[in-house]
């Protein structure tokens, strides 16, 4: 795919502010600090149009961009970022779940895990209760940069196998660096053709 255009269109707090669901959505998620405003950056083109922070929380309202005026990427809050007060947190979790069960024309829900770590409670967890909800959702290790092939290779053996234990199948899945520009083209192959099976 060639991107023409990204800009940025609004952060909102509930997502019935989201703009006119009239094109194809993808949302990205995953703990804080994960990567995924970087992503977004990467897969755009544009350093700076996504705010990223080595501090975990940064992204805390939910942001659509609108790319090539055909489709929108959403960059969420994290799950998980444990020194965040509880009221807070719980209001971050509303907000995020009531967007990824009620935003109609979510195509696909991009879920980022580290791929510096083995399996952690809290993706899985996240993951099981997307499943549980039936929303669709793709893999996307993120910072290979940061660690060896072969330890990569084996978080990802170990991602599967730990996913097979409650899954029948495991969803398709992208090894990325924003650092390297790592599955960039991969990424927007998927987002391309999930966008031909876009009904208005
Ligand atoms: P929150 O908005 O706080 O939930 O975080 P986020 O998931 O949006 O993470 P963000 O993109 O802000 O990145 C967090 C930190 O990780 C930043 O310091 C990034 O520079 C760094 N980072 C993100 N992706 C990569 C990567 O692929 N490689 C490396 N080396 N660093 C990365
Ligand atoms: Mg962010």
């Amino acid at each position: 795919m060639k991107l023409i255009e990204a800009k940025f269109i609004q952060s909102a707090s509930d997502y019935r502010k989201s703009p006119q669901p009239l094109m194809p959505e993808y949302a990205f998620i995953g703990r804080s600090n994960v990567g995924k405003s970087s992503l977004i950056n990467m897969l755009v083109a544009n350093k700076t149009l996504a705010k990223t922070s080595q501090t975990p929380g940064k992204t805390q309202l939910i942001n659509h961009f609108q790319i090539n005026n055909a489709w929108f990427l959403v960059d969420l809050p994290g799950y998980g970022f444990a020194r965040a007060p509880k009221a807070e947190r719980a209001k971050w979790d509303k907000m995020i779940w009531d967007y990824l069960t009620n935003r109609e024309n979510l195509m696909c829900v991009f879920v980022l895990i580290d791929i510096r770590h083995e399996p952690q409670t809290v993706d899985l967890d996240f993951i099981d209760a997307l499943g549980e909800k039936e929303i669709p959702f793709y893999l996307v290790f993120t910072k290979a940069d940061k660690i060896g092939k072969v330890t990569a290779d084996a978080n990802i053996d170990l991602f599967k196998k730990t996913m097979l234990m409650t899954w029948t199948k495991i969803p398709p899945y992208f090894v990325t660096s924003s650092e390297k520009r790592l599955g960039r083209e991969e990424l927007l192959k998927a987002i391309e053709d999930l966008n031909q099976s876009f009904k208005k």
